[in-house]
């Protein structure tokens, strides 16, 4: 959608800033992720993870969420940051999901601990053919006859 650089870049370094406070004493993967709301308001998250293992949650979600419980509804970009020793991690299926719901349009930036921006992709390219709020509206109306 066309974010600048220095958007991209103070992304990264919103997720970096985030990725600080990790709480991942289990896997030892620290994530930051950065989401940026329509309006331009930045919303950050980590990943935190509990002792039963299955009820954490990824940075993404927990900055998307942050985000939608603020009231924003639109996201047009998600920035994360993890240690990437050689290919960079893309946001886990879950996460291109939620990420999905609230920015089809978004793009996802990848960057490094120091704030490096490695990449920067349309969720459409990272999530093809996906599944979203339309389809399931789109049913609702049909079975009450609303076209
Ligand atoms: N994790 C994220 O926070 N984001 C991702 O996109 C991939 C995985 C977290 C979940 C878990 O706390 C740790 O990284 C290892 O999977």
């Amino acid at each position: 959608m066309g974010l600048t650089e220095e958007t991209c870049r103070t992304l990264v370094q919103t997720a970096a800033e985030a990725r600080k406070n990790a709480h991942a004493p289990y896997s030892g993967f620290d994530v930051g992720a950065a989401v940026l709301t329509e309006d331009g308001t930045t919303y950050s998250g980590c990943n935190v993870e509990v002792s039963n293992y299955s009820e954490g949650c990824c940075a993404e979600r927990v900055a998307t969420f942050k985000a939608i419980s603020a009231g924003h509804r639109r996201l047009v970009a998600c920035a994360v940051v993890a240690e990437m020793a050689e290919d960079p991690c893309g946001p886990c299926g879950a996460c291109r999901q939620v990420l999905r719901d609230f920015g089809p349009d978004m793009d996802v930036v990848l960057g490094t601990p120091s704030g490096e921006v490695l990449s920067v992709d349309p969720l459409k390219e990272l999530f093809p053919m996906s599944f979203g709020p339309e389809h399931v509206l789109a049913s609702i109306r049909a079975r009450h006859g609303k076209g």
